[in-house]
């Protein structure tokens, strides 16, 4: 299929099927995450690959809305940038998951952006602090979002 093919298929995919995404295609995702070009090449991202059941649970409450489905996902990316090592975070974050988005069309999964960065959970802790918690992160890693993740139904 050519990428222009990919791109008018692809939309985003909030129900999954109660299956694992199989190991082969999650490294695909992950290389494809790898491979998006990053402004002078600083690099600044770190790519999380989730697929326990709680981690996936506590994703979903991240945010107040928007978000929910993750707990029944195979998996999430979460995209986290080291904002220290470059100014464009948030461009080379975007671009990455764009990349693992259009791959995950491209092996037939559902997928879906959940936006983290600007947002909220219900009792209005920042959704970005939330993920940095769950993940151990220090306070410079930013995270625009992550994909939500999984066979279709
Ligand atoms: C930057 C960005 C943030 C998004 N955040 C969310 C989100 O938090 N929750 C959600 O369910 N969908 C989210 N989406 C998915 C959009 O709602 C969706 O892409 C849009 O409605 C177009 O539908 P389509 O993807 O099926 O073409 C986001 C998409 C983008 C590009």
């Amino acid at each position: 299929m050519d990428l222009l093919t990919i791109m008018k298929s692809r939309k985003s995919i909030r129900r999954f099927a109660d299956a694992p995404i199989p190991q082969e295609q999650l490294d695909m995702l992950m290389q494809a995450a790898a491979l998006a070009p990053t402004s002078r090449n600083r690099r600044p991202c770190r790519f999380f690959l989730i697929t326990e059941r709680s981690q996936l649970a506590a994703l979903s409450r991240a945010k107040q809305a928007g978000a929910a489905f993750t707990e029944q996902a195979g998996a999430a990316i979460v995209a986290a940038a080291d904002s220290s090592v470059s100014d464009t975070w948030i461009e080379d974050s975007s671009i990455a998951m764009t990349y693992i988005m259009l791959e995950a069309e491209a092996l037939g999964l559902g997928c879906c952006w959940v936006q983290m960065r600007l947002r909220e959970d219900a009792e209005g802790h920042s959704a970005e602090e939330n993920v940095r918690a769950l993940l151990d992160l220090p306070e410079q890693f930013r995270v625009v979002g992550f994909l939500a993740l999984g066979l279709r139904t």
